[in-house]
């Protein structure tokens, strides 16, 4: 029976824990200043400016003086930006340029990631999905989606997959330089369909998506990069041509996400020439899940999985569902292995979320 008088630690541990809850709920609310801010090109006129009013930020992005003053000084309490302390100026860092205004040349980019808040009816669904079992396929996110995913994993793959991680493979450029054949499987918006096409013009490069969205965007960047040495199919990993085919395949950030991920291995295994090479850039994560409780974005990751990779993963009744922090190296190199694949070596290319693995038959 409760006396009725609550001892002051458990008093002091509920409001420790109101505050960790509260923190979300701030985190939400500088979420969406971040992507108005990004939207809006707040960040980008204040980048290398030095200290600016609220009325000079406004001036810059031809927006309203007073909306702006209440922006930056929540940007202010974020942390985000520094408000001096004698006059009303604020001001961009060059390191929080890099993360949220460079979108071009920053590997660390950061604000393209941060959309407006999710459709209602887009969570009607997925609190749907809680009870039916059957999540949804990233189309349902609709082209805004794919505009999301490109902003939040374009910088990387723009910046790092050609000049920092296809040298790290065995024979893989000087291959393609030659001409190959490439194929992209779940290419999202073609980033690195167009990325591959511009280096290695003697080589032929195919994208594969199952995301009509994805493949529309995807045909849109191709075209204006003016590349004709691409060509973009919207259709799965297991619709891979069923013989020796591709001299390099890449999969990047999506193996996760498929429904059939052992099916789609063996239409890989199927479809690459025996001294062909394999690309994988899966999420970093460890075998025993609690584990991944080491990573301090893995809240960060569980949501990116209830809303979207998970989702996906159970797209199809008896879906494998891995999620994003579900295909760990041992997992992958068995499953490698079971498909027929001879080769897996791990790559830990220092970058937090990822690990890359150069697979081959
Ligand atoms: C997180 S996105 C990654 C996109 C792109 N690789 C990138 O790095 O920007 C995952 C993509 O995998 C695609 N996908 C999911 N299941 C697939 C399958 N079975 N075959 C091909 N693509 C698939 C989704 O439609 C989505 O575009």
């Amino acid at each position: 029976m409760s006396s009725g008088i609550e001892p002051s630690s458990s008093r002091e541990e509920a409001n420790l824990f109101a505050f960790q809850v509260w923190s979300y709920k701030q985190g939400e609310m500088v979420s969406l200043l971040i992507h108005l801010g990004d939207r809006l090109g707040l960040y980008r006129v204040m980048s290398g400016a030095g200290p600016l009013t609220a009325e000079g930020i406004a001036a810059r992005a031809g927006l309203d003086a007073r909306w702006v003053l209440e922006w930056v000084r929540g940007q202010a309490a974020a942390g985000l930006v520094r408000w001096d302390d004698d006059d009303d100026r604020f001001e961009l860092t060059d390191a929080a340029a890099a993360v949220l205004a460079d979108e071009q040349s920053s590997l660390l980019f950061a604000a393209g990631a941060f959309g407006p808040p999710a459709a209602p009816d887009f969570v009607d669904d997925l609190a749907e999905s809680f009870r039916s079992g059957v999540g949804m396929p990233y189309d349902r996110q609709g082209p805004a989606g794919v505009h999301r995913t490109e902003r939040m994993l374009g910088p990387w793959t723009r910046l790092a997959l050609v000049p920092r991680i296809l040298p790290a493979l065995d024979g893989v450029v000087a291959k393609l330089e030659q001409g190959g054949v490439v194929a992209d499987v779940g290419c999202g918006a073609g980033v690195a369909v167009v990325a591959m096409a511009k280096r290695f013009p003697r080589s032929r490069v195919h994208g594969y998506d199952i995301s009509r969205h994805a493949i529309e965007r995807a045909h849109q960047l191709v075209a204006d990069a003016g590349l004709d040495n691409v060509t973009l199919h919207n259709s799965g990993a297991c619709d891979l041509p069923d013989e020796p085919t591709f001299d390099f395949v890449l999969t990047l950030d999506c193996l996760h996400d498929m429904t059939r991920p052992a099916q789609s291995i063996g239409a890989i295994r199927r479809s690459i020439a025996p001294d062909g090479t394999w690309l994988i850039k899966d999420i970093r994560c460890a075998p025993v899940p609690k584990d991944n409780l080491a990573n301090p974005m893995a809240a960060m990751m569980y949501g990116f999985s209830v809303a979207s990779c998970l989702s996906s993963a159970l797209s199809e009744p008896d879906g494998a569902g891995l999620g994003t922090l579900g295909l760990h190296p041992e997992l992958l190199g068995r499953m490698c292995a079971d498909a027929g694949f001879s080769r897996f070596d791990l790559h830990d290319i220092d970058e937090p979320a990822n690990l890359y693995y150069e697979v081959r038959p």
